[in-house]
């Protein structure tokens, strides 16, 4: 198995991803809150680029809760912001959550065009989503998100953490094989971080704008280290959890 990590999801093209499993992560937040929703039993998570994209999809299903971000704060009119601790089960079990986020939902749906499948990463899912790549026997193109198309720590963390499972998880068979140096540095930083992840938030950038805002709490609860045994996939429009299969497989 062969195994990359894009640093943004803006410069990736479709020859990255061509018959690739992609793996996208928004540690802080998006990612974390779609495996937090689906994890409190969420029935799907629908990714939109813009704010009229979830008004227009909330008109045609009244019942569909709105959610996300810009600038991380709550968007006027939304019933719910971008923080995982707000996707409780009492708010969301059972509902369709429509989501966008400045970059997350975005790198989401980039990451869709040209794929063999998409799965949402984030440090409460190490362990899940290196079981589905492993079972799923595809090359791997791990999207960082990033951060307003930079680099962002905590996604190239994740990405790396998911990598050094990935050994661990194919006993026996030859270790996955980076493609690039940046797939490298996101195993050493992986190494660096991995008895202190939340160390890594309070590192990045964004984790300390966001920590400024009043959102600490929200780093303390990304960084809970395989807290949700769950990978959930992107299809047809929809982040879902059971039965996700990767198509071909
Ligand atoms: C994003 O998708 O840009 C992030 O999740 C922003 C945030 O932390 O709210």
């Amino acid at each position: 198995m062969k195994i990359d990590v894009l640093p943004v999801f803006g410069d990736i093209t479709e020859k990255q991803l061509r018959g690739k499993l992609a793996v996208v992560f928004d540690v802080l937040r998006a990612t974390s809150t779609i495996v937090t929703a689906l994890a409190n039993g969420c029935r799907e998570v629908v990714p939109v680029l813009t704010v009229e994209e979830a008004l227009a999809y909330a008109e045609d299903h009244p019942d569909a809760i709105l959610g996300g971000e810009r600038d991380s704060l709550l968007i006027p009119g939304f019933h719910l912001g971008n923080s995982p601790l707000e996707f409780t089960s009492g708010r969301v079990k059972g509902k369709t959550v429509v989501l966008t986020t400045t970059n997350g939902t975005r790198a989401i749906r980039r990451a869709a065009r040209g794929s063999a499948g998409v799965l949402i990463g984030s440090l409460l899912n190490i362990k899940a989503v290196a079981e589905e790549i492993a079972g799923a026997g595809y090359d791997v193109v791990m999207v960082c998100a990033g951060t307003r198309g930079c680099f962002s720590l905590e996604d190239t963390v994740a990405a790396g953490m998911v990598c050094r499972e990935l050994a661990r998880t194919v006993p026996g068979k030859k270790a996955p094989l980076l493609e690039s140096d940046f797939a490298a540095a996101a195993c050493r930083l992986a190494d660096f971080y991995s008895k202190d992840p939340l160390r890594a938030l309070y590192d990045s950038l964004h984790g300390q704008k966001l920590a400024a805002r009043g959102f600490s709490e929200d780093l303390t609860f990304c960084s809970r280290l395989n807290s949700a045994g769950i990978a959930p996939g992107y299809r047809h429009g929809r982040i879902f959890t059971v039965p996700f299969t990767v198509p071909g497989n």
